[in-house]
């Protein structure tokens, strides 16, 4: 049988990072994941090689391009939270620039030349047109996506000056979970809107915070393009094997083009679980634009790439799949209300 060639998957053992591993044989790669496990899970990618290894440390780092050969990086690594970038920049920048800096330091050096970081619709900031194209000016309005933005930049020039190609894929909201139901979301603590509100249904916690209704929206509340985390990873390949073809960097957005308010996914959710979620209106949350939809047919044409899994009821069902299998023990027997809708 031919051997994959490898590809080493920083933050493999975190949410989007697993669902990328448990695609990966699919398309014809053997992941390998570089993870310190601070928030990832072992268990996460049982079935595949696994090296525990800070990004800061460049010797491990190396002695793992130098064992696994990878042809190429997927760098998941990151801290990811909107809202605590803006109370805490601090972390962002030093974090996700200083371990970005020291895996291109070592690609550079093991002349490893295909890159693919995880971007994110945040590098837009707030929007001037909807759906959002790729073309966009990127004026980031959180630390977070301004992390991403200046990575973007810097590989820009890397690409320039060493010919060290990378794939930008600026994610819209990642949601759902596998299949399988082996795994899914388990980040703590818990900021997104899916998780949290699946809690709220399942008794997990008392209730779901809006962050804000006075929003320039239909019915008040932040618009977002969920998109499915296994059509997130698929993206991942795809985009992988086209650099490889074209040897040229590229960048795309990773949505749906259908956005969805924060009242409609609690509707929702409660039609998916039967469950009634209880609200409780809060203020904005600093950070967060009004509306954030891709306009997602480059990835399509470009990649032949279709967001399959990512209808919403998909993915609040494999959530709600996910989250009874892996948390539902512990709140068993609660009592809840059935939702009363027409
Ligand atoms: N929200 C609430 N209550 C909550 C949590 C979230 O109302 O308890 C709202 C937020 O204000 C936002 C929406 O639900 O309007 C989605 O919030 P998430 O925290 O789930 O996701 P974000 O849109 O803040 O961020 C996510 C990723 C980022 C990425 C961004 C791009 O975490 O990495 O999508 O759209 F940059």
């Amino acid at each position: 049988m031919k051997k994959l060639q490898a590809v080493l998957i920083t933050g493999g053992a975190g949410y989007i990072g697993s669902h990328a591993v448990q695609e990966a044989r699919t398309y014809g790669f053997e992941p390998v994941t570089y993870d310190n496990l601070s928030t990832g899970h072992a268990w996460a990618v049982k079935g595949s090689l696994l090296v525990k290894g800070e990004l800061a440390d460049r010797k491990k780092l190396s002695e793992a391009f130098k064992k696994f050969k990878p042809v190429a990086v997927m760098h998941f690594a990151s801290h990811i939270a909107v809202g605590e970038s803006v109370i805490n920049p601090q972390k962002y920048y030093q974090d996700n620039l200083t371990n970005a800096m020291n895996l291109f330091s070592v690609m550079l050096e093991r002349k490893v030349r295909y890159f693919i970081l995880s971007s994110t619709a945040a590098t837009y900031g707030d929007p001037l047109e909807v759906p959002i194209p790729e073309t966009h000016p990127q004026v980031p309005v959180n630390p977070y996506g301004d992390s991403k933005w200046i990575l973007e930049r810097i590989l820009a020039w890397y690409d320039k000056a060493y010919g060290l190609r990378s794939t930008f894929l600026r994610y819209f909201n990642a949601a759902g979970a596998d299949a399988s139901g082996k795994i899914g979301e388990v980040h703590d603590p818990e900021t997104h809107l899916i998780p949290l509100v699946l809690d709220a249904a399942m008794g997990r916690r008392k209730e779901i915070t809006v962050f804000g209704q006075d929003y320039p929206t239909p019915d008040g509340t932040c618009i977002r393009d969920y998109i499915h985390v296994t059509d997130l990873a698929g993206a991942h390949f795809l985009a992988l094997k086209r650099m490889m073809e074209t040897d040229k960097s590229d960048f795309f957005n990773l949505g749906t083009g259908k956005g969805f308010s924060v009242r409609e996914v609690i509707t929702r959710a409660e039609e998916v679980t039967g469950m009634k979620v209880p609200v409780r209106m809060g203020s904005r949350r600093a950070g967060d634009p009004p509306e954030l939809v891709a306009r997602a047919d480059k990835a399509q044409e470009a990649l032949g790439w279709q967001p399959r899994h990512s209808s919403l009821e998909n993915i609040l069902k494999t959530t709600w799949a996910w989250h009874r299998n892996y948390f539902g023990k512990k709140s068993a027997g609660r009592k809840n209300k059935r939702a009363g809708h027409s």
